[in-house]
């Protein structure tokens, strides 16, 4: 594994108990090739948050606030699949998560190598922890990992975003939220859709929960942090700007790709300026085919949420091929141009400010934008439904009653 910062416990945990300041229990090479001994079941142990990317933090928020003002006991458990501090740790001290339990410093590698070194190091941890119930956010390789390894061990699920679908199987997002939605007990969906596509694979109806989108939790949550105008005058931001992200590997991966892309980018910045965090996945790739080439794009190393937010508010339009921003971007109403053939949010689309471009369009909507002639997307002037900033609130009542009587819903019949 490259970049695999090493295993660790820390402190404040997520129900206030309180640092234990020792390495997780278990962590042996001995208990490592025992058989599991959990031998908890539905309700016997706390609930345990698995996040490990940059977007699960943003939406595990809302979820471990609201169950921590019901009293329910939770840890969260950090797999160190992102580590940098602008990756990972931001995002803890800007909104109010506590700081995880353990860090398993899983870090970097092929799809095969993190997933294998993710599972290896949750089996630990649920062994020796045994959670009540594993809770598992968006489609990262840490929640497929933490749902497979929870549903061996026979301890329940509850998938947060659940029910996504792009129909893109090269993705490898796809893959892990349509195998972790077979796992959970309990689906947590942002969309009617999502409902939909669950009820069409066989997921039974209990299972499934129309919640809202923890995510816009956050973002309502902190609309009086994002200052633009401080915002422009630490960064020295241009007047008016498009912000752009990207990372998807079919955008960033192959280098003709990226070449295209960055002469695309080029074009926009001959029209306006272009302020761009740069994502570590396509850093070098994007660098190398010269993205800092031209006066007027600006590069800047991935913000952390609230100053990205505002980024964001303030600019004309957005490029990205981002799961997040473009929920973000629904609710700021901020035209948003979505480098993908294909999106798993289509509400963002019929609700939201979203449109899907190829590079070969992106230079001419820029410039309609900027003549004032819009995206010309038929948007409905309704947000998404639910999306209230009330979904970790909804997942934590549904999480208690659970609790309560957890047999009922179980998906393994347990
Ligand atoms: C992952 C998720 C993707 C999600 C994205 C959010 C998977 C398969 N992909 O993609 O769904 O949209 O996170 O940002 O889970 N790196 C660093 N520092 C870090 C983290 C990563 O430099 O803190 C670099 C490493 O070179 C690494 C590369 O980024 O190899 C990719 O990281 P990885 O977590 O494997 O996938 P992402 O592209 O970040
Ligand atoms: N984000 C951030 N800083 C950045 C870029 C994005 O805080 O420089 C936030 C963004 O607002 C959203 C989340 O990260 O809340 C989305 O993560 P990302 O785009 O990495 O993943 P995806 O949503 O595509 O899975």
């Amino acid at each position: 594994m490259s970049s695999a910062p090493a295993a660790r416990a820390s402190s404040d945990r997520a129900d206030g108990a309180g640092a234990d300041g020792e390495a997780a229990p278990g962590r042996t090479a001995e208990s490592a090739l025992a058989p599991p001994s959990y031998a908890g079941g539905p309700g016997a142990g706390e609930i345990v948050h698995i996040v490990g990317a940059r977007p699960n933090f943003v939406k595990a928020a809302p979820v471990v606030s609201a169950l921590a003002a019901r009293g329910l006991r939770q840890s969260v458990v950090h797999t160190g699949q992102h580590y940098d501090d602008r990756m990972s740790a931001v995002f803890f001290r800007e909104l109010g998560l506590p700081r995880p339990d353990v860090d398993l410093g899983v870090g970097s590698g092929s799809h095969a190598q993190q997933t294998a070194a993710l599972m290896t190091g949750l089996e630990e941890e649920f062994t020796s922890r045994s959670p009540g119930l594993v809770v598992v956010y968006g489609d990262v390789n840490s929640t497929l990992a933490a749902g497979l390894v929870a549903a061996k061990l026979h301890i329940p699920v509850a998938h947060v975003e659940a029910g996504l679908r792009s129909f893109d199987w090269s993705m490898p997002e796809e893959v892990n939220r349509r195998v972790t939605d077979q796992l959970a007990d309990l689906c947590f969906a942002t969309s009617p859709e999502a409902v939909g596509h669950l009820a069409a694979e066989g997921v039974a109806v209990d299972r499934i929960h129309l919640v809202g989108n923890p995510m816009i939790d956050t973002l309502l949550g902190s609309l009086d942090r994002f200052d633009t105008a401080a915002l422009r005058e630490r960064l020295d931001l241009p007047e008016s700007y498009v912000a752009a992200t990207l990372h998807r590997p079919a955008n960033v991966d192959d280098p003709d790709v990226v070449a295209r892309l960055v002469a695309r980018l080029h074009e926009v910045a001959d029209q306006i300026d272009v302020v761009m965090p740069v994502h570590p996945r396509g850093r070098a790739a994007l660098t190398a085919a010269g993205l800092d080439g031209h006066p007027r794009m600006h590069l800047l190393e991935p913000l952390g949420y609230v100053d990205f937010v505002t980024l964001v508010r303030a600019s004309t339009a957005v490029v990205t091929d981002s799961g997040g921003v473009q929920e973000e971007t629904t609710i700021l109403r901020v035209p948003c141009l979505t480098l993908r053939p294909n999106t798993e949010r289509p509400i963002t689309i019929t609700h939201g400010s979203n449109r899907l471009v190829t590079d070969s369009e992106l230079p001419g909507l820029v410039s309609k934008i900027l003549a004032g002639e819009g995206l010309g997307t038929a948007a409905v002037a309704d947000v998404p439904p639910l999306w209230d900033g009330r979904a970790g609130e909804r997942i934590a009542a549904v999480l208690a009653d659970w609790t309560a009587a957890p047999a009922a819903s179980a998906n393994r019949g347990a």
